[in-house]
Order: structure tokens, then sequence, then C-alpha cells
């Protein structure tokens, strides 16, 4: 997945000559997944991809430590509280994170540097802004609401128009929709929440002229800049089935049951050791008897953290959670609608109340998830006492 696409000019066959209009050979670069063994493009640049002048080591920021979560409790963080500097890759703050997945929090309305994760893929989300996504592939206009996924290794960059905040969600691999959606060919099938036609990737070549220009690298061994010789920016067309893409959340469509769905149905990607939700405005619940609302649950495989992005959460009433809130529930811990929750929403559909407006990311690990300093400068002290109130 996605689907294969071309962009630009690519010759009729694989590995043969493609000539520039000079006469010289444009340089054929693959990006593969699992080696060669999995999905891959073939990009074609005007330069050599491999052309490098220079490479520096770059010590990274204080603030990318990580602290168990204990004593073990349910967590309230107010990203609305954090204040970033850098751009939306330097200014990332680390809200929590593990061996498979890393989740900080962004706003910046400055142009990022060039930059390569080779760690794994990214699925950033953007809360609020227009962003200009700049990449090897092209360009992918983005703004609030949208997921922009971006393999590992695409070279890019951020252009913010004015100030944008987002979740970013590194893996440590790489981010897809979820299989049970596939065909057994990667065609989203009849019943999956979104298909192909809800994703948007760059449907031109994007080509900047310029040389000696940095890029910062992210590696499992540490950050370095390397120096091109010829801006990265040189691609005059490409094929395949890897590439960056963006997806709104407002083209999800949401799975509505008689009686309360779990998350599940609300499954967005996946990724190694870690799966993306989406929270979106539906319908209530419609049994007579309902009560739409969450049940109280223990995943006891999971740690859940909720990014509440927008809208109304009535199941929260009484917790301190607002838009721009984190919430927390780590595995070892039973959470559910806060007390009386459950009482006013069978009220308030008494009253003809009949939609939800909740618009939440959530990203439920299998492994437990450390606690990173800027979640712990903005935590809210009183939030695990407050089903006991
Ligand atoms: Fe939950």
């Amino acid at each position: 997945m996605p689907y294969y696409r071309v962009v630009g000019e690519v010759p009729r066959k694989r590995h043969v000559q493609f000539r520039r209009p000079d006469g010289g050979l444009y340089a054929e670069e693959l990006m593969g997944e699992e080696g060669f063994s999995s999905d891959s493009s073939l990009l074609y640049h005007r330069h050599l991809p491999t052309a490098i002048v220079k490479a520096e080591a770059v010590t990274p920021t204080a603030g990318a430590r990580l602290e168990p979560n204990l004593p073990l409790s349910p967590r309230h963080f107010r990203t609305q509280e954090l204040s970033s500097a850098g751009d939306l890759v330097t200014g990332r703050m680390l809200l929590a994170g593990n061996g498979d997945v890393r989740l900080s929090y962004a706003v910046s309305d400055r142009p990022s540097e060039l930059y390569r994760n080779s760690m794994g893929d990214e699925c950033v989300y953007v809360q609020r802004g227009t962003v200009r996504f700049e990449s090897t592939y092209g360009v992918i206009e983005a703004g609030e609401g949208d997921y922009v996924v971006i393999p590992t290794g695409t070279i890019h960059r951020w252009v913010p128009d004015g100030q944008v905040s987002v979740l970013a969600i590194e893996a440590g691999g790489h981010i897809r929709p979820p299989r049970r959606y596939l065909s057994q060919h990667g065609q989203f099938l009849e019943h999956a929440p979104y298909c192909e036609r809800d994703l948007r990737a760059p449907a031109e070549p994007f080509v900047v002229e310029g040389e000696e220009v940095p890029v910062l690298v992210r590696t499992r061994g540490g950050l370095t800049r390397l120096v091109y010789r010829n801006h990265p920016f040189d691609v005059v067309g490409w094929d395949g089935c890897l590439y960056p893409f963006a997806f709104n959340i407002n083209d999800f469509e949401p799975i509505v049951k008689k009686t309360h769905a779990p998350p599940p149905v609300h499954q967005t990607f996946e990724g190694p050791g870690f799966v993306v939700c989406s929270f979106c405005p539906r319908p209530l619940d419609y049994h007579p008897e309902a009560i739409p609302i969450p049940y109280n649950h223990h995943n006891v495989d999971s740690d859940e953290f909720m990014f509440y992005a927008g809208g109304d959460y009535s199941a929260r009433k009484g917790s301190g959670i607002d838009v721009g809130s984190v919430s927390l529930h780590p595995a070892g811990f039973t959470h559910g609608p806060q007390p009386g929750a459950v009482e006013a929403v069978i009220e308030a559909v008494g009253r003809g109340v009949t939609t939800t407006s909740e618009m939440a990311v959530m990203v439920d690990t299998f492994r437990p998830l450390d606690l990173g300093p800027a979640a712990l400068s903005c935590e809210d002290p009183a939030y695990a006492w407050t089903w006991a109130r």
C-alpha cells in the first residue's frame, strides 16, 4: 500500500537508459521496503542521489529522555500549555514513547530544514493550521485534520503557512492501513472506513535547484547532518507503491452499531507495536436503551494514548479534559467514563441528542509507554483521582 502511482516522466521499462534533454543520463534510485521484497518506488534524479560532500554529527537537543510511568497512574497532559522552540521537526516535544513509537507535539510557524527519518515511518497529524509538505516525491498541501504518512527515508521538509500544531507519531517500522480492510492484493475492501479516493499524494514532480544542501538524518545511531552536492529535490518522475500521502480525518467514515462499538471500529492505521484510531463526529448508538459512551474497560495488553483534537467529550465531563489534552490510560489500570457521565448521556438522548461531535486521535501501544519531559511539564496532577470524587 498505497496503490500504484506514476508522477512526472519515467522510462517505459525499469532499469533502462533514460536521458536528460542534454543527453546525459538520469540517475535511477529505488526506495524499497524490506530489502527488495516489499513495496517500492523508482525515482529518476537529475543528479546522483549518492553525492554527498560533508557529514557532521549533530548533538541531540535535551528533552528526549523518557521516564517509566511510575507510580503507575492514568495521566492527563495539557499540550495547550506547551510552547515550542524550533520547527515541526526540531521543535518536537516528546510526550511519550517506547521502543516501538515516539509521540510528540510541536507548534511552529517556521520552515524546517530538509529531514530524513531513517528509523521508521512517520504519521504527522495536523491539529491546526495549514502546511506545505515538500519532498523528493513532490508536494502535499496539508491542513487541519490531515494525517500525513511519510515512508521511512523520505527526504522532506515542512513549510507552515502561519502557526501550525501537530502530533507526530514516529514509528520504528512501517505504518499501513489495517490489513483487515485490504484485499490480498492491497485494494481497500467495501467495508473499509476509507479508500484510495480519500488518499492525497504528490501529483507532479517538485524540482528545486541548489548546491551544498544540508539534510538532517535520524538513524538508530543518532543524528547526522549530510550535505548533498545538489539539492535532493531533483526528481523528474517516479512510479511505484511507496510514497507519502495525506488522509483527512473528516474523510473517515465511522462505523456505528446499535449498542456501543469498541475502538477497533475507529482504527485507521497500524504500525509495529501500535495502532492509530480516529474518533470522529457520528450518530450515537441507537438501541432504545443504549448507553452511547464507553463502558469501563481494561485493555490488559495496551497503553492508550488519546489526543483530544476537537469537539466535545461527554464521557470525560468532570475530568479536566479539553481540546488539546492528552490522556494516557496504561495497562494495569481500568478506565471509563467519569462519574455521572453515563446518567448525563442517557438524559441527553432523552432530550433528543442523536450525535457526538468528538474528534480525537488515539494511539494504542502494545508495550508500556514511558513519559517524556514535555508531558511531565504539562501534567494535570489531579486527573488520576477524578473517578473517585
Ligand atoms: Fe479506552
